[in-house]
């Protein structure tokens, strides 16, 4: 399995693509992640609300890996921005780790106006050596550039929904324009996109699987992906997507899909502690 890099604005790489591990049950988690990391994923994203950092570890320390080898995210609760030092020392402490790779603010949550005060955490926190790059998740405009005015840091990476049907040309865009890494989470609409007529037919005609073409679509718009899946056969072929490339036609029908619809929360209304 070979995934190209991006390089982000601190100097940093992240493998383009990764594993997700969101709705999987910790005890299920172990062996997931160390099935994918058989398979030669090298990019976990989990988050501290998952309540699966120790069996992601769990899966690292039997796997025999090097460290240097592996990028490891996760993200700090929207309840702990006014604490993240002592948030991020717990993830540390679960995950078996002395250091993550990116660690995110996982929400805005614009009710509580905190994550100004969480964003300069999480320079200490770089600063400290306990995370190597930092960023956020689900931020909008207005979020992105009040950290970037108040800090002079801009975060490396901006994780937010993006498939299909939901394909934020706007805000990536924004993101592009400010050098920060697009994340897409949710890149197959857990699964919403998968039956759509125009994904089914393109996957029809180049024999690939509708997974692999929303997949495909997202690489080749540049973002880095790590869809959640949880059987060998899925894992494998979902990471099966740089040999191949979308024609100019094909991406064109893909994008005309976008209809703004969302399979998580809006940011500016999420704030739940
Ligand atoms: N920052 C945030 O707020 C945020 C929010 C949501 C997610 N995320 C991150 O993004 C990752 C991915 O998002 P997600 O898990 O919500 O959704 P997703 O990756 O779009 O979809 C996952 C779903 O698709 C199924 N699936 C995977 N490969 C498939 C295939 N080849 N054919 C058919 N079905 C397939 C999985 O089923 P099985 O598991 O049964 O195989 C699972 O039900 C998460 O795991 C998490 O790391 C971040």
């Amino acid at each position: 399995m070979t995934t190209p890099s991006v390089t982000l604005n601190d100097g940093n790489t992240i493998p383009q693509f990764g594993l997700g591990v969101f709705l999987m049950p910790a005890d299920q988690t172990k062996q997931h992640v160390l099935t994918a990391l058989e398979l030669g994923y090298r990019h976990i994203d989990t988050a501290a609300i998952y309540r699966n950092e120790q069996a992601v570890g769990a899966a690292i320390a039997e796997s025999g890996i090097a460290r240097d080898e592996l990028f490891i995210t996760t993200k700090l609760w929207n309840s702990r921005q006014t604490d993240a030092e002592a948030a991020i020392a717990e993830s540390l402490q679960k995950l078996g780790l002395d250091h993550v790779d990116l660690y995110l603010i996982h929400w805005p949550t614009p009710q509580y106006d905190t994550y100004l005060q969480a964003w300069h955490s999480l320079q200490k926190i770089r600063a400290d050596g306990l995370a190597r790059s930092i960023g956020v998740s689900n931020f909008h405009e207005q979020h992105l550039r009040r950290v970037i005015a108040e800090s002079d840091v801009v975060p490396a990476v901006n994780q937010i929904e993006v498939h299909p049907s939901l394909a934020q040309y706007e805000l990536v865009g924004i993101n592009d324009s400010l050098g920060i890494a697009t994340e897409a989470w949710s890149p197959l609409g857990r699964t919403a996109d998968l039956d759509h007529p125009v994904i089914v037919q393109i996957a029809d005609r180049i024999g690939r699987t509708p997974a692999q073409v929303i997949l495909r679509w997202h690489v080749q718009r540049g973002l880095i992906v790590f869809p959640k899946a949880s059987s060998r056969e899925r894992l494998q072929r979902n990471a099966d997507v740089f040999d191949f490339e979308l024609s100019a036609d094909d991406m064109l029908a893909i994008d005309a899909l976008d209809a703004g619809h969302r399979v998580g929360p809006d940011p500016e209304t999420m704030n739940v502690h």
